[in-house]
């Protein structure tokens, strides 16, 4: 992946932001909405299909309303909905959108394949896409927003690096779903971490299916029996397949003992954190990211070029796509405030029962 930090985000976070708001509500047709469209911005309609309710929380908890905020912002309308893990539905969601005359398409595809086809069928009805958090390979969007995904592996790697210390240390991976172009640079960056460090050992990794936080416990137990229980350090891709990890290790009188890694900046995962069960999470700020896909789908609606950092290859397709790749921030428990300040998550959702004390203890209130 060719991978360009460029300043121009922060110019580009404030372009989408100054036009009056009037998005229609999502899963909401056109219709009705008269007069919506001020001229200052698009006339089109923007449709995201994002991918499951399970695989993460981030994509209705945070990404759904940071895109409506950013759509009704930039005062474009917009229809989000949800393919919940069926890569057929999200077929059909895509093709219904089509039908209802959107112009802008963006997804987070659940596999390259069913997102590929999506993408050459939109584009065959004159209706632009955009990959949105993960790359379709061989896919054929215009656009890709995301944030440096291998750069959250290395946060990942070190993370789990600082929290074991110089020790002998045996490792195991637990990787996102194979389907997921990202799982694949996740576990790259951490690798090129973790691999240069001699007295780190990896005894277990598997990539699990869908991201699949309940499969992700049992192949979890099987890893920690095959490597005997000595386990002392879990690469795990993301917040809830870290968890599983957790709860694994709870049962096993280890939790608190062997640091387990995460992503997303959940509350389960910041609370982990001040728990000490977990050892890192990688924050991603929903708003930044749904603001560069406000701003790239405005672009296009208006036959405009968006303004990039750079650009990734797509090696299956064999061609460099735009992309604006926005920077992941490692979260330990002496920074949880910055999830906080920054609005990811509401200290009064991190900070109930147990985690009052937690919470006042580490300065988060
Ligand atoms: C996203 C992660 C998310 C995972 C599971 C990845 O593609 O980048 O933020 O945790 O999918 O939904």
């Amino acid at each position: 992946m060719k991978r360009k930090h460029s300043v121009a985000m922060a110019a580009l976070m404030g372009l989408a932001l100054t036009v009056s708001a009037c998005g229609s509500d999502d899963g909401g047709d056109s219709a009705g909405d008269g007069g919506s469209s001020p001229s200052s911005s698009a006339d089109g309609k923007i449709g995201v299909i994002l991918p499951d309710t399970e695989s993460s929380v981030r994509w209705e908890s945070a990404d759904r309303p940071a895109l409506e905020a950013a759509f009704e912002d930039a005062g474009v309308e917009y229809d989000i909905q949800n393919a919940e893990n069926d890569a057929e539905r999200m077929t059909q969601i895509a093709d219904s959108m089509i039908g209802s005359g959107v112009t802008v398409l963006a997804i987070v595809n659940l596999d390259s394949e069913s997102g590929a086809a999506i993408q050459e069928k939109a584009a065959s009805q004159g209706v632009a896409t955009i990959d949105y958090d993960r790359l379709t390979l061989g896919g054929s969007a215009e656009y890709y927003v995301s944030f440096d995904n291998t750069v959250v592996g290395e946060l990942q790697g070190q993370g789990l690096a600082d929290c074991l210390g110089d020790k002998q240390a045996n490792i195991v991976y637990l990787n996102g779903s194979p389907t997921d172009n990202n799982a694949t640079l996740f576990a790259e960056g951490a690798h090129s971490v973790l691999d240069e460090m001699s007295n780190y050992k990896v005894v277990g990794e598997q990539a699990v299916p869908e991201w699949d936080n309940e499969e992700a416990a049992t192949i979890f137990q099987q890893l920690y029996t095959a490597a005997k229980g000595k386990v002392d350090g879990v690469l795990a891709a993301n917040d809830g397949l870290g968890g599983a990890a957790i709860n694994i290790l709870e049962g096993n009188g280890q939790a608190g003992k062997v640091p387990v890694t995460g992503q997303d900046a959940t509350v389960e995962g910041l609370q982990n954190i001040l728990a000490g069960t977990q050892c890192m999470t990688v924050y991603k700020s929903a708003t930044q990211e749904a603001a560069a896909l406000a701003e790239v789908a405005i672009a296009l609606v208006n036959g405009e070029e968006a303004e990039t950092t750079g650009t990734v290859e797509d090696v299956e397709g064999g061609r460099d796509v735009p992309a604006i790749l926005l920077e992941p921030q490692s979260i330990m428990k002496d920074n949880i405030n910055d999830v906080i300040e920054d609005g990811g998550q509401k200290a009064e959702d991190i900070c109930t029962g147990e985690f009052q004390k937690l919470c006042a203890d580490a300065g988060i209130s």
